[in-house]
């Protein structure tokens, strides 16, 4: 067979690409999915849309390519994480539209547990700050809100499945309701000790284990897709979270190997290891895939805004036609006239977690163009990703010997450049910069053989560019300085 089919579905787009045995792509298909904002800080999506839109791109990328399915050896799913889902199990429709991780409204039932006291067990079961983030606390809400549903819940009539529980749900024809160990590590229930459902958790939060999927590890076979999907059972053999799929794909299988994924938000993942080291810096503790029969753990960073910021560059300010042009704006001027934009547009992710902040440009003057503005956005995003990478070292007790980039604007030279200056340290893309799918890829590929080793998937990756920092030192501080101050002006405003 001469291809691994990955599905990456992310928080905009469904994508189904190929790869082949040497890890070059065969074909892509992708199609997005509506934004759904009933008020504000909440986000939603219309899971019946995403399941389609997954399976009909899956079905577009062998037909355009002229692929049989008889040529697919299994396939590998993606997905954006936290996302909840609740579906009645006897007819597979949701119960409700999904939440998205972006989604704000348990950010009081989040203040309440911290007041509680909770946060440090939680920290210590689960490796997660309390924040409206994680799919617990949405799970929650669905069950309070959504009429009957607690006692549909405890009649044993609904499944709850972050997206890639859901797929496995829809590819499956119902056969499958499943997890995989990533993402379940993503929604404040799961112990990352036990590597299970933590029963005390659940207590708290009140959620009844009946609703919730079995946890698997990403690299095993499922199950099969039903034939009436793509025309033949194909193995589904893979899965992970989109930023575990990335370390994966990325080769961060080392103890301090980091990645940096630049799309709607920036996740930041460093390697540690076998030991789920608690941060102290106010980062995440979560699950990393290898292909180690012990568990291994990541240090992530979570950043809630980096490309949406450059899409309101386009879409709210509309200084630019397309998101490719921030570029060009930002390289208009030499420097962004000592002003600083800080995207906190829905909230401030790690290292900070403050779901009250907001976004903040201040240092403009008369002669402030939209020029400067983009600029000020660029910097924005490595401003972000070098703080959390600086609570990561410190965490880890290491210095990062270089960050691997991937993900939509790592294409973009100017920020790939300064974000190099501002770490001190390489940056350094890949040639193929879908790593999110091939990680996804390489996982199933292991588990149906179609690769035959770690040695075999990390052979496959190649750096395209290494950007080298070249900013003086002193210049680093000063607009570090700068950025830290433009930081506090954007906490707490909306509290
Ligand atoms: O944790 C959220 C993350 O998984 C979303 O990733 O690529 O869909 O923005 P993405």
């Amino acid at each position: 067979m001469k291809y691994i089919l990955a599905f990456d579905q992310g928080t905009t787009s469904s994508r189904a690409i190929l790869f082949d045995n040497a890890g070059q792509m065969g074909g892509v298909a992708s199609k997005e999915h509506r934004q759904i904002f009933p008020s504000s800080g909440w986000v939603e999506h219309d899971a019946v849309e995403i399941w389609e839109a997954q399976r009909d791109v899956a079905r577009r990328v062998l037909k355009e390519n002229q692929i049989d399915a008889d040529d697919i050896a299994a396939i590998g799913i993606t997905n954006q994480r936290e996302t909840t889902v609740l579906w009645d199990r006897k007819t597979g429709e949701p119960l409700h539209n999904a939440i998205v991780w972006q989604d704000r409204r348990t950010a009081e039932y989040c203040d309440h547990l911290r007041q509680e006291g909770h946060a440090a067990s939680i920290a210590e079961k689960t490796g997660l700050v309390i924040d409206p983030y994680f799919s617990g606390t949405k799970l929650r809400w669905l069950l309070d809100q959504i009429p009957d549903a607690r006692e549909r819940a405890d009649r044993g009539e609904l499944a709850f499945g972050t997206v890639d529980s859901w797929l496995l749900w829809k590819l499956s024809d119902g056969q499958l309701h499943v997890t995989d160990v990533s993402n379940a590590s993503r929604t404040m229930l799961f112990n990352l000790q036990t590597q299970s459902w933590d029963e005390d958790l659940l207590n708290l939060l009140e959620i009844p284990a009946s609703v919730l999927p079995e946890v698997r590890p990403s690299s095993c076979v499922y199950g099969e897709c039903s034939p009436e999907i793509l025309g033949r059972p194909i193995p589904l053999a893979g899965c992970a979270g989109d930023q575990h799929a990335a370390l994966f794909g990325q080769n961060c299988t080392k103890h301090g190997m980091a990645k940096n994924t630049y799309g709607t938000g920036c996740f930041v993942l460093m390697n540690i290891g076998d030991e789920a080291v608690s941060s102290k810096c106010n980062l995440l503790t979560t699950i990393a895939c290898s292909g180690e029969p012990k568990p291994q753990f990541a240090l992530e960073g979570s950043i809630f805004t980096a490309g949406s910021a450059v899409q309101w560059l386009r879409d709210g300010l509309g200084v630019i036609e397309s998101s490719a042009d921030v570029m060009s704006l930002a390289e208009s001027v030499p420097d962004t006239g000592d002003c600083y934009l800080v995207p906190a547009f829905a909230g401030l992710g790690a290292p900070h977690w403050d779901p009250y902040a907001r976004g903040v440009l201040v240092g403009i003057s008369g002669g402030t163009t939209a020029g400067h503005i983009a600029r000020a956005t660029l910097e924005g995003i490595a401003f972000q990703v070098a703080d959390v990478l600086e609570a990561m070292s410190e965490d880890a007790g290491l210095s990062v010997r270089e960050l691997r980039v991937d993900g939509g604007a790592s294409v973009n030279d100017l920020l790939m450049q300064f974000q190099a200056d501002i770490l001190q340290v390489p940056v350094v893309r890949p040639k193929v910069i879908e790593t999110t799918a091939i990680g996804a890829a390489f996982l199933a590929g292991l588990a149906v053989g179609f690769w035959k080793g770690i040695d075999e998937v990390e052979s496959i990756w190649k750096s395209e560019r290494v950007f080298e920092p070249s900013m003086p030192a002193a210049d680093v501080s000063r607009r570090r300085e700068r950025w830290r101050q433009a930081v506090e002006r954007s906490r707490g405003w909306q509290q």
